[in-house]
């Protein structure tokens, strides 16, 4: 459930008339909901309720600061993947003591500032990295908190360049040298092995991968019980799909239950990693039509949104819902929704049934995640606007890129 519905043919952004907002703020522009962001955190957090457990956003599906602000006074924890994600959680008042540090290849300097900051856990996935941290902990005088990230090998039935968890993706450790890294890790001076973590992909609509990879997950827990190495966490990673064109995934309440039922009463903490599911469906990106074209047999509908804006229709072939914000009774016809990018490739939506005349705004639906975080200055075009509605009240929470501050730091030959 979100909070973009009609009343009287008039899209609203919880109270705010989406047009409205267009014309206010300018196109392109992100609208985001916060009582939608809200609504699916605590969907999360309420489902593990009886559990000890953390959810831990992650913020590479939108790391606005108002976003991260929002779901820190919630108590969310954040999952993040760079220094810079971390600079942006503390910027926007998270705390460092329920972050996790994920990804294959930390920097030094990355290690250092999270190592400074004090945070929960460095989700490891590689013995070189391993051995770094370790050093650099040394050379700080720190124990670094410790995860290993492994690789199930389990098919999340997702779109290739989302599909992280077999063997042949650059992702985790490999299951059968993750006995070995972990009885290495518990030897190190400066490493404290706390948890396990996997991530199988992104958008996943079944719970059997997940199970799968819980039952490979547990068998290896239960392996290092029994060397000695005790582990405190569980980190169950992200990937949870959403509603884009009538997908059914599982709800959380369906997702967590099936999880804490594998557990069967280990006492493990649960760390889950959210990214999609918090933020996909409390996001649309609106755009305004500048002109209609018809070449031979097709219609396109040229708008001022593009691939720049919004990558995902055109690098995954995704499909996003595009709603009109105000519904009018002239007859639809079937069109693309393309931008002025100079790509073929670049496509917000292709054959949809709209009536889209030059001026109206469109809305592309489930854009709050990988949308704005994804977008570039490709053919020098600003990033958008984005604003958050907060009931009867939007807010501009980034403004729009001045042109100006696409070539800073750029010099000429002297
Ligand atoms: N944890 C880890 C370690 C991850 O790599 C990811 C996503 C997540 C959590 C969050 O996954 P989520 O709950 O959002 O599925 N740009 C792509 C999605 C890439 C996901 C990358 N990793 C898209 O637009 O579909």
């Amino acid at each position: 459930m979100d909070h973009f519905l009609y009343r009287n043919e008039r899209l609203f952004a919880e109270d705010c008339d989406v047009e409205q907002l267009a014309k206010d703020y300018g196109t392109p522009l992100y609208l985001y909901s916060r009582a939608t962001l809200e609504r699916h955190w605590h969907a999360f957090d309420s489902a593990v309720s009886s559990h000890p457990h953390l959810i831990c956003y992650a913020v590479k599906a939108n790391s606005n600061l108002a976003v991260l602000n929002v779901l820190a006074r919630l108590g969310s924890g954040f999952d993040i993947v760079s220094g810079g994600e971390l600079s942006r959680v503390l910027a926007a008042g998270g705390d460092p003591a329920k972050v996790v540090f994920s990804g294959v290849g930390k920097t030094v300097a990355e290690m250092e500032l999270a190592l400074n900051t004090g945070i929960m856990c460095f989700n490891l996935e590689s013995g070189a990295e391993l051995e770094l941290l370790n050093e650099v902990a040394g050379r700080l005088g720190k124990k670094a908190p410790v995860s290993l990230r492994v690789n199930p090998d389990v098919d999340a039935g997702t779109h290739p360049y989302i599909s992280t968890g077999l063997k042949e993706n650059k992702f985790g450790i490999p299951m059968d040298e993750a006995e070995l890294l972990f009885a290495r890790a518990a030897e190190l001076p400066h490493l404290e092995v706390t948890g396990v973590d996997c991530h199988i992909g992104s958008q996943l609509t079944e719970l059997k991968p997940f199970l799968d990879a819980m039952d490979r997950m547990l068998a290896l827990i239960d392996r290092l019980a029994a060397q000695g190495i005790v582990i405190e966490h569980f980190d169950v990673g992200g990937g949870l799909g959403v509603t884009y064109n009538g997908e059914t995934p599982p709800h959380p309440d369906v997702y967590a239950a099936a999880i804490l039922e594998k557990l069967n009463g280990r006492p493990l903490k649960l760390i889950f990693e959210p990214g999609r599911a918090i933020a996909a469906n409390a996001g649309v990106f609106v755009t305004q039509v500048l002109y209609t074209k018809d070449n031979g047999d097709k219609r396109f509908v040229i708008v001022d949104g593009a691939m720049n804006d919004l990558i995902r229709p055109s690098l995954y072939g995704a499909w996003q819902n595009i709603i009109p914000a105000v519904k009018t009774d002239r007859a639809t016809t079937r069109c693309d929704v393309v931008g002025p990018v100079c790509e073929t490739g670049d496509f917000l939506g292709k054959d949809r049934e709209l009536a889209a005349g030059s001026g109206d705004y469109l809305v592309v639906r489930s854009a709050g995640a990988y949308g704005f975080t994804m977008s570039s200055n490709y053919n020098t075009r600003p990033r958008a606007a984005e604003v958050m509605v907060d009931g009867d009240k939007a807010h501009l929470v980034r403004e729009r890129e001045k042109l100006s501050q696409l070539w800073q730091g750029e010099q000429l030959l002297p």
